[in-house]
């Protein structure tokens, strides 16, 4: 296929890695991989979650990378090319329009909950943390969700910080950010890790989370662990897609995968330790949910040397490692409207940042005045569009997109992208063809009830 030659291509690998590893690492990590955890019962989560990473996620990876160096654009015009590339039906353009939707809904809570971190940030800063008890640490973040006018203020903060940048366009500064930001996220990680390892309980955290009970895996922590391997490698919604389609030809797109894959299961996994040693160490629930982080960290923070200090530039690169995500949750709408349309860069990312700053109000809401309202299920709005998102929309776009890429698009052309030893293509044509849409078609099949 040709390469348009005003596309914008990333200096070198490297960019590419950072980019996609800054996209990947994000609150995904930080946030809601700790709190699942406790929730869906520990070791057992974990377990599927690493198993879901290594046997789908990472050949989706690279088939969702494939598709779009392939393709060129951005996922909707790209699943067009490629479709007709591959003389097959152009609905499958509606795949790439899915995708995108699903980043801006995304985006609508992923935004309230950056929020927190920069409000976190201040605390920090303010030294609130100083000496402070497990339930004087609840009680604050519980006060920041009863205020609707603060939640709104950082989620307006946050999407503005997010779009100023969709603004000018991917290949600029923050994507250089992440050469120092992502290293010293993981440098301030083991200084944290260290010190739960001497002050909490390690040994429990361990036990925990990765001391294998079988017994505890529940079909809804399957289908949990699953969605969260997409959300965490950023899948099935088009953005690895057209940060692929800003790759060279160059780049082995098998070895970049597997990297940013480690990295980010990894960095996952650690914070998860030294949370759980926190937890267990000061008699707190492990199933919190959602204020997990928000309600412990502050503990361990608040009694180490230099805790406010340290506790802020924890707080700050969280900020940046989600600032780098939601990036990339709009990218692919932006990419779309510019590329289709007279209007601007700029124009089209302030108008789809007002969209869905709208909509985050409704999340902002779901935490305090709007509680009790619940859509479907039980579910409150912020519950809705992170379990819609989650356990359906994502795997869904990763199950379309593996199936285009193994059934429906010529071999020769996947083989000539992925540019693989035979071996090595038929291990990813194995585990994209058969593992990955068998164990997403079979959580489907029990989501909707259809197996017991
Ligand atoms: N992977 C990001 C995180 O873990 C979230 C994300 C999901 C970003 C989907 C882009 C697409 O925080």
């Amino acid at each position: 296929m040709s390469h348009p030659s005003h596309r914008s291509h990333w200096n070198s690998r490297w960019t590419f890695m950072l980019a996609t590893a800054g996209s990947a690492i994000g609150l995904g990590n930080i946030w809601k991989l700790p709190y699942m955890i406790g929730v869906n019962g520990g070791s057992a989560f974990v377990l599927v979650f690493v198993a879901c990473i290594f046997l789908v996620g990472i050949p989706l990876m690279m088939t969702e990378i494939l598709l779009g160096r392939r393709a060129q654009k951005n996922p909707l015009d790209g699943m067009q090319a490629l479709a007709i590339e591959a003389k097959r039906s152009t609905a499958w353009k509606y795949l790439g329009g899915m995708g995108m939707l699903t980043g801006l809904l995304i985006l609508s809570f992923y935004s309230v909950i950056g929020g927190w971190v920069l409000a976190y940030i201040i605390e920090a800063a303010r030294g609130s943390f100083s000496q402070i008890t497990a339930t004087q640490s609840t009680a604050n973040f519980d006060a920041l969700l009863a205020s609707p006018l603060q939640l709104l203020g950082w989620h307006t903060l946050f999407m503005f910080m997010t779009m100023s940048v969709v603004a000018h366009g991917v290949n600029s500064g923050l994507e250089k950010a992440n050469n120092i930001l992502i290293p010293s996220l993981f440098a301030i990680l083991l200084i944290l890790l260290g010190y739960s390892m001497s002050v909490g309980d390690m040994h429990a955290a361990f036990q925990f989370m990765f001391k294998p009970d079988f017994s505890k895996i529940k079909p809804v922590a399957v289908l949990s662990a699953l969605g969260h391997a997409f959300f965490s490698l950023s899948l099935g919604m088009g953005a690895v897609m057209v940060y692929g389609s800003y790759l060279q030809r160059n780049v082995s797109i098998a070895r970049t995968t597997i990297y940013i894959a480690l990295a980010d299961t990894m960095l996952g996994l650690l914070v998860g330790l030294a949370i759980y040693s926190l937890v267990f160490a000061n008699h707190l629930a492990p199933n919190a949910g959602p204020g997990l982080i928000f309600q412990t960290l502050p503990i361990a923070f608040g009694h180490m040397p230099a805790g406010g200090f340290i506790g802020m530039l924890f707080f700050i690169l969280v900020a940046f490692a989600a600032w780098t995500s939601s990036i990339s949750l709009v990218e692919p709408a932006i990419a779309w409207i510019v590329e289709n349309t007279k209007i601007k860069r700029h124009t089209a990312a302030w108008a789809i940042g007002l969209v869905v700053w709208i909509l985050g109000t409704a999340v902002v809401l779901s935490f305090n005045e709007w509680k009790a309202i619940k859509i479907v299920f039980g579910l409150n709005i912020f519950e809705t569009l992170d379990k819609l998102t989650s356990t359906i929309l994502l795997p869904l776009g990763g199950l379309l997109m593996a199936i285009f890429a193994g059934y429906f698009m010529n071999k020769h052309h996947a083989q000539e992208e992925l540019d693989l030893n035979d071996q090595h293509f038929k291990l990813w044509r194995f585990t994209n063809n058969y593992i990955a849409p068998i164990a997403i078609g079979a959580v489907f099949l029990y989501l909707f009830g259809l197996v017991k």
